[in-house]
């Protein structure tokens, strides 16, 4: 009652209690819309802002040639000399190896002669000839000596100018002079049997001025060096351009050891050439005129599969134009006379050099902001993401170690650019998780095997699955030695833009303490202790990739061209010359900085 009573005399309180009451009600609506809208403002500032990064990212993009003032950045960003009382990056542990280092030595140095051997065996030489059938001519490599499930019993353009490219740049390490003499055998019957090949009409076209030379774009040969009539993913522009490379790197080879091709040219055996001029005017022009008159023409990939004008190809025959270019002004210098007597070859190799240039640093093709990576066949983005080892591949291949074959050249898309370094984190990323073998050791910060392309469904006979590559496994060591390299031999320091360049994260700990300041620039000099333990630790990550070829190859030391990725056994085309000459590779660009420590 007395509560009704109160309730009753306090009315006019009620009432206010009432309006109290909804104005709180209209204030907690007003405030939801309040901050409703305010999350939409702050959403779409953010928006900008990405959008606006995504742009200076895209604008100040490390071609690599931006990148060689890199010092400059040393004043503005953030230093950090060690990692004590750093806060702002700190250097992730590494799982330790699994095998005692010197083991891991010992067989390292037993791999790489196994694998030159295997090499050896592939190719029909003077040095070999009898075990191979009469009618297959000297210097034909087979891609691999499988003859079915898959018959690999070809030669590729390919296949045979990246071996053979390996050849060469192992003659530089301590090869045994036996092994040397081979080396220039191997060499000069492999660019014999390439006059030959040039001039064969086949299905991607003829050689003659009037089909632009279109037949040196076909992708294989029969082993006895006639024209391969059946399907196949025709035309492939990266053949000429590898050609030149391995064929311009081995008279580079010849210079620099006072040597010329007249010392090598065994007499019992028939030569279509007789010294480096013919070898120029009648091998290296033709594959010059090729890339000059073709190179805006899409083609399949590397892979056989894709049409598109690809990063691989067209990187490839900027790099062999690069080549061709300075060895033309040489020439000309030391004999007065252009290859072929041709005046005009030259300037048409620069302007097509230049062009090219532009095209593989427009923006939105290979460079894509949105992507971070470089992307391979970006006109295919609707079926691919674009990921792919063939970056990797191309961006090695082009930048041949600093301290071998004299490169003043820019050749952009080099090994410490951010795009090539995204491209092997996002590899690592996806295929972490792709591959099952990878599953235990995804969280350990280490090397994982790698494929091609996540997209990937060959097997290594017929199309289901995609596996991982050797061939990508031991490119991805590659890069990591030659980025060392690229450090010590040019005693630059690290400069990390570690929101750029995402693959640094592999190595840091970022502080959540700068959460705004994504664009912070980090460097870290030359020779300080926390220089010296970065690239240790790349060492390490380098030979983590060794690690798992070490794990998966076959007792004997022999690699195929995949492994199974359930259960990491050797799958497809046995003993493929291409995964032994990467292996090579990436030994010679490791050994290049073992003994570099500070
Ligand atoms: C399909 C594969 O993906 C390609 O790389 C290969 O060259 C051909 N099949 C032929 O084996
Ligand atoms: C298939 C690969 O995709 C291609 O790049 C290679 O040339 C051939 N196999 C031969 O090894």
């Amino acid at each position: 009652m007395s509560l009704i009573k109160l309730r009753k005399s306090n009315d006019i309180n009620y009432n206010k209690e009432r309006g109290l009451i909804s104005s709180y009600i209209y204030n907690t609506r007003l405030r939801y819309y309040l901050t409703l809208s305010l999350t939409f403002v702050l959403l779409i500032i953010l928006f900008i802002k990405q959008q606006f990064i995504n742009l200076k990212q895209f604008t100040s993009y490390d071609t690599g040639i931006l990148n060689i003032n890199s010092n400059i950045k040393l004043e503005n960003g953030y230093i950090i000399t060690d990692f004590n009382q750093q806060d702002l990056l700190t250097l992730k542990p590494l799982q330790p190896s699994t095998i005692n280092p010197s083991q891991f030595e010992t067989w390292l140095t037993q791999e790489v002669v196994i694998a030159r051997n295997k090499i050896l065996k592939n190719i029909k030489f003077s040095g070999n000839e009898n075990e191979w059938d009469n009618n297959i001519p000297l210097g034909v490599l087979t891609a691999s000596p499988s003859r079915q499930s898959p018959n690999y019993f070809y030669q590729w353009t390919r296949d045979s100018a990246m071996t053979l490219n390996a050849l060469v740049s192992d003659y530089f390490d301590n090869v045994e002079t036996g092994q040397k003499i081979q080396i220039h055998d191997i060499l000069l019957q492999y660019i014999n049997n390439s006059i030959v090949l040039q001039r064969l009409d086949n299905l991607s076209g003829k050689f003659s001025l009037k089909d632009k030379y279109k037949g040196l774009a076909e992708p294989k040969f029969n082993i006895d060096s006639t024209p391969f009539n059946e399907n196949w993913g025709r035309p492939q522009n990266d053949g000429p351009a590898l050609r030149i490379i391995t064929v311009l790197n081995y008279l580079k080879l010849l210079e620099t050891n006072s040597l010329s091709v007249e010392n090598f040219t065994n007499p019992n055996y028939h030569y279509t050439f007789n010294n480096e001029l013919d070898i120029l005017s009648n091998l290296i022009y033709y594959d010059l005129q090729f890339i000059v008159l073709n190179y805006e023409e899409s083609s399949f990939d590397l892979w056989e599969e894709i049409v598109d004008r690809h990063f691989f190809t067209t990187l490839v025959q900027f790099y062999a134009l690069e080549k061709a270019i300075k060895k033309w002004e040489n020439f000309k210098l030391m004999y007065g006379i252009f290859p072929n007597n041709d005046n005009n070859l030259l300037n048409q190799l620069k302007t097509t050099h230049k062009v090219l240039l532009e095209y593989l640093l427009s923006k939105d093709n290979f460079i894509n902001p949105y992507k971070g990576y470089v992307v391979e066949s970006p006109n295919l983005l609707n079926i691919r993401s674009g990921l792919d080892i063939a970056v990797i591949l191309a961006s090695i291949v082009c930048h041949p170690s600093k301290s071998i074959i004299n490169s003043d050249h820019l050749v952009p898309f080099d090994v410490y650019d951010s795009g090539i370094l995204n491209t092997l984190y996002s590899l690592v990323q996806s295929m972490s998780i792709i591959y099952p073998i990878n599953h235990p050791i995804s969280n350990l910060n280490i090397g994982v095997a790698l494929g091609r392309y996540p997209e990937d469904i060959y097997d290594g006979v017929h199309t289901s699955e995609g596996n991982p590559w050797f061939i990508a496994t031991t490119s991805a060591a590659e890069l990591i030695f030659k980025l060392i390299e690229s450090y010590r031999v040019e005693e630059k320091p690290i400069v990390i833009d570690i929101w750029k360049t995402k693959f640094w994260s592999l190595f840091f700990h970022e502080s959540n303490k700068f959460p705004w300041q994504k664009d912070l620039i980090v460097t870290i000099p030359y020779n300080s202790i926390a220089f010296n333990m970065t690239l240790d630790n790349l060492f390490k990550y380098g030979d983590s990739f060794f690690e798992v070829v070490r794990k998966h190859m076959s007792h004997e030391g022999e690699m195929s061209e995949q492994f199974n990725k359930y259960s990491g056994f050797l799958q497809g085309a046995s003993d493929l010359s291409w995964s032994y000459s990467t292996f090579l590779d990436a030994i010679r660009a490791r050994n290049k900085v073992q003994g570099l420590t500070a």
